[in-house]
């Protein structure tokens, strides 16, 4: 019996996001210059982006370059943004082909042309798609993503858009970049780092955090059944009790 059999398809998280670590230090113990690292790394991408259209998974965001990045060595990021451009122009036959829509969120206005040409394209082409969202997070940032939504807000109500004091959940959420998205449900952190490192801090509040120590580019299909079996086995319980979800368990849970 597979993995894949243990896994409960009808209780699939809705929305999967994943940090993907480790790809620089995957190629440096193995002596190799990191940008190796994230060449292997979009192998990964291909195999997680295609289990999760497999099994049914409604959305999926991987958080592929961050605000911060952008201060990484310029031929990493040079490289980064180039094989970016080509993995999703390769691909963009693959997505349609699987129904996959791909949706960015970030400050893509900060990419070189090229790539966010590509890119831009990319989403374009696959506008029409029903199967699984793939939003890819690219120069994003939730503090970012914050500020633009306070400072778009604040615009609003200055203008007389928005009642200032009458700004519900709901209304602030439509200023975020992942308006037309779920929360994510499930959180997958690979290569042993414990941290958010500004991902979605608002869109996570009730996500389940799974971390890994297996290394992206060793992150396969296996690693993501194992994960969402783990989801499948803990109690969501959004701020209520024990009984109050499950009515007949016990009540030592936390
Ligand atoms: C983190 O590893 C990974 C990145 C910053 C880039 C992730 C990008 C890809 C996998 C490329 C393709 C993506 C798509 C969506 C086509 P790291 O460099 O921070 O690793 P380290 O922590 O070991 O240094």
């Amino acid at each position: 019996m597979s993995l894949i059999d243990n896994i409960d398809k009808k209780q699939l998280p809705l929305h999967i996001a994943i940090i993907m670590d480790g790809n620089g230090r995957w190629a440096q113990e193995k002596g190799e210059d990191r940008l190796f690292g994230h060449y292997q790394g979009v192998e990964s991408v291909r195999n997680i982006v295609e289990s999760s259209a497999e099994l049914g998974i409604r959305y999926l965001t991987l958080y592929a370059f961050s605000t911060e990045n952008w201060s990484r060595p310029e031929p990493e990021v040079n490289g980064l943004m180039i094989l970016l451009a080509n993995t999703i122009r390769q691909e963009v036959d693959t997505l349609n082909k699987n129904n996959i829509r791909l949706r960015l969120i970030g400050n893509i206005k900060m990419l070189p042309e090229y790539a966010s040409r590509e890119l831009l394209e990319a989403v374009e082409l696959t506008h029409s798609n029903t199967g699984l969202t793939l939003i890819i997070a690219l120069s994003y940032s939730s503090r970012w993503e914050l500020l633009k939504a306070v400072n778009h807000i604040a615009d609003d109500a200055k203008n007389g858009v928005l009642v200032p004091g009458a700004i519900t959940e709901e209304v602030l959420r439509t200023y975020l970049t992942t308006s037309e998205f779920p929360d994510p449900e499930l959180m997958i952190r690979t290569s042993g780092e414990y941290r958010i490192s500004n991902f979605l801090l608002y869109q996570l509040a009730y996500a389940e955090l799974y971390f890994t120590d297996t290394r992206w580019p060793d992150f396969g299909k296996e690693h993501l059944y194992e994960a969402i079996i783990n989801f499948q086995q803990r109690q969501r319980r959004f701020g209520k009790t024990a009984e109050q979800v499950m009515p007949n368990t016990a009540s030592d849970a936390h």
